[in-house]
């Protein structure tokens, strides 16, 4: 962002149609800049103005009342460039008043999110019929029992795109959830991606030829979801990963459209919960760009909460998701009551999962094997796609017995060793120890204690490994609940979501009457209700004292939806455009933060610096995120422009859904 400031010495400056500046921090009580001094760091400082009721904010009624702009003339530094920004020096400047005003919202905690929705109880006496969910987590679908009436109807589906493993399910003609298999009979499908001539092939077998062919192939896609700078290009077209994601959805859509015997067309999918906008709009984009209309984004342990929920909506309780997956690793608290999920934190890490322990494993013997024959095995692209699997095999077999063997090949030398579970769990022993960390933030972000925790749910495949369980069992003294399937529960919940989005009515896809799942589910899953929280704090840069600062809006742990709005001021005279940077995370510096976007307000008229720009933030319930800001001003809502930093926009999606229509997937 450019941060010019207009006028030469002398004359009043003119209106620049190219000055863009960065707002500085506003404050709503009095409708001038904040006192830098009263910002605290980090600036959660930062005003956030609870802006439920636009008319709670006290200047926002009167524009009169913000002295800069009612009478532009009347600003002091107007005729004089040199005094003109207040952003540079804020204390300087004869509009940024009085600095014993303090920012009145200078706790983000005490402005409570709008929106908020209450969620809706439902009494203990009229909870589910006994849904089967433990019936569930092994049952297929039988397809020669599948009523016809059912092939008319809209079948929504629920997909878990996970790291290593992806699923879909849906919820049956008996209003159960269920995995639809794969075109191999596979329940999961490996989120690999073999690239041929003419054709992308998913799973198995390309999980098999990332030892063989690995230059063709690729995995571990989800870890660069959102990312902007990675792209592989095989057969002379680039994929990003939203590209690649979208055939590992096309495959699974197509096999299972070709199971049910009819077109699958609407989803829901699911992301981890510490996924921040960019990834979960990659996410999306990733369904659309396949030919599908993305629902909803789901979070992983919502989804699973939702199918533990489903079977115990009697109890009244609150549940930790611990979900360590292939690549990602979240831990959330949430309460369940009658139907009812109700988050209450989030916290993890997007690149932590079952993959860093097969890493550690392929370290440990590519040691051995250095030691034994002098070649570093990880230095060969074959051997080191080769002791992927390997390690992989290895440490899943490790969860059922106390020894396995490893086995490493490189140029022509051989090493053969033999791994114990104790000599596994202490070269692993540091990620163990990663996600242990995040047991007490996330306890003392939901305000709970050990003892509040009634349960702690096991999802995602790497809590099958037995440290995993031992290490809770340790921290909490509560015994793990391993009862849902810890591979599939999230791609049930996100079938049992997808119902509930259909059985509501969801903007503009009216599937009423379309329902084919008993009347006594049905009513289960509608009452079925989520509030989930936001995993990080979103703000916009701001400079405080001319320091560009994160001023927060937004803060992480909130419920969703919530929305926002406060004040910031224009950075020079008679700025015709002011650019704000949306940002995402909880660092003082907008360095260290995500921005994902901007937002745009062109066309000003011209009006002195300090002018008040009012920054609204709205976080919608699935966490995407929308930003306007109104010239307070000319009390006129100014046309925003939101231009987000990463991803696709709507003709590149539109040509690249036909592209990826184009590409054979099987
Ligand atoms: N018995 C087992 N013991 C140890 N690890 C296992 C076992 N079974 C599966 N895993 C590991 O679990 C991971 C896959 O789990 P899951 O399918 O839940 O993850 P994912 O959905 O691919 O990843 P993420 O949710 O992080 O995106 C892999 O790393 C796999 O090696
Ligand atoms: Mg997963």
């Amino acid at each position: 962002m450019s941060e010019n400031v207009p006028g030469s010495a002398g004359h009043p400056p003119q209106p620049d149609p190219d000055v863009v500046a960065q707002p500085v921090a506003y404050d709503p009580a009095t409708g001038l800049p904040i006192d830098p001094s009263q910002m605290p760091a980090g600036s959660a400082a930062a005003p956030a103005a609870p802006v439920a009721d636009p008319a709670s904010v006290p200047v926002a009624a009167d524009p009169a009342a913000a002295p800069v702009a009612a009478d532009p003339a009347a600003a002091p530094v107007a005729g004089d460039p040199a005094a003109a920004p207040v952003a540079a020096d804020p204390a300087a400047a004869p509009v940024t008043a009085d600095p014993a005003v303090a920012p009145v919202t200078a706790d983000p905690a005490v402005a409570p999110a709008a929106d908020s929705p209450s969620p809706e109880l439902i009494p203990a006496d009229q909870v589910a019929p006994d849904l089967g969910m433990g019936d569930a987590v092994s049952t297929s679908i039988d397809r020669s029992e599948m009523d016809d009436a059912l092939r008319a109807r809209v079948i929504v589906a629920g997909i878990d795109l996970g790291t290593t493993y992806s699923a879909i399910a849906y919820m049956d003609e008996h209003g159960k959830p269920v995995i639809i298999p794969n075109s191999d009979n596979e329940r999961i499908t490996p989120s690999v991606i073999l690239f041929e001539e003419d054709e992308a092939i998913v799973g198995r077998i390309a999980k098999q030829s990332a030892v063989s062919d690995p230059e063709n192939c690729v995995q571990f896609i989800k870890r660069d979801m959102g990312s902007n700078d990675w792209e592989k290009e095989f057969f002379a077209k680039r994929y990003t990963p939203e590209l690649l994601s979208s055939l590992i959805l096309k495959r699974l859509v197509q096999d299972a459209s070709s199971y049910l015997g009819q077109s699958i067309k609407y989803v829901v999918i699911t992301v981890p919960a510490y996924f921040g906008d960019t990834e979960r709009k990659a996410t999306r984009d990733a369904g659309e760009v396949a030919g599908l209309t993305v629902l909803e984004v789901l979070n992983e342990p919502t989804a699973a909460a939702l199918a533990y929920g489903l079977d115990n909506l009697d109890k009244e309780q609150t549940v930790m998701v611990y979900d360590l997956g292939g690549g990602t690793f979240d831990v959330t608290v949430m309460e369940i009551k009658g139907g009812s999920i109700n988050v209450l934190a989030t916290d993890g890490e997007v690149q932590l999962g079952g993959k860093d322990w097969d890493d550690e494993l392929i370290n440990w013997i590519s040691e051995e094997f250095h030691k034994e024959h002098g070649i570093d095995p990880r230095d060969d692209m074959d051997s080191y796609q080769a002791l992927r699997d390997t390690a992989e095999n290895a440490k899943i077999a490790l969860s059922k017995k106390p020894k396995a063997r490893m086995l490493c090949q490189c140029q022509g030398k051989t090493l053969k060793r033999e791994i114990t579970l104790e000599k596994f769990e202490d070269v692993t022993r540091m990620l163990l120890s990663q996600t242990e960390t995040y047991l007490p933030i996330v306890l003392e972000k939901s305000k709970c204690s050990w003892d509040s925790v009634d349960s702690i749910l096991l999802v995602g495949g790497s809590t099958r490994m037995p440290a995993v369980k031992e290490m809770l069992r340790r921290v909490s003294g509560i015994e793990p609940d391993d009862t849902i399937n810890p591979d599939e529960c999230v791609a049930f919940g996100a079938a049992i979501y997808a119902t509930l989005l259909k059985l509501k009515g969801v903007a503009g896809i009216d599937l009423a009457g379309d329902e084919y799942i008993p009347e006594s589910v049905a009513a289960t899953v509608r009452k079925l209700d989520v509030v989930n929280v936001t995993s990080h704090s979103l703000g916009i840069a701001a400079k405080i004292a001319g320091v560009p600062k994160n001023c927060i809006m937004i803060s992480e742990q909130s419920p969703l939806p919530a929305k926002k709005s406060m004040r910031f001021g224009t950075e020079a005279d008679n700025q015709t455009k002011v650019e704000v940077q949306v940002l995402e995370g909880e660092a003082e510096s907008p360095d260290e933060c995500v921005q994902i976007g901007t937002c745009i307000i062109s066309d000003l008229p011209p009006r002195p610096c300090g002018s008040p720009i009012e920054v609204t933030f709205h976080y919608d319930a699935e966490g995407r995120i929308n930003v306007t800001a109104k010239d307070v001003g000319s009390n006129r809502e100014v046309t925003t422009e939101i231009k987000r930093d990463g991803g696709m926009n709507d003709e590149e999606k539109e040509a690249e859904k036909q592209a990826i229509a184009e590409v054979e997937v099987s």
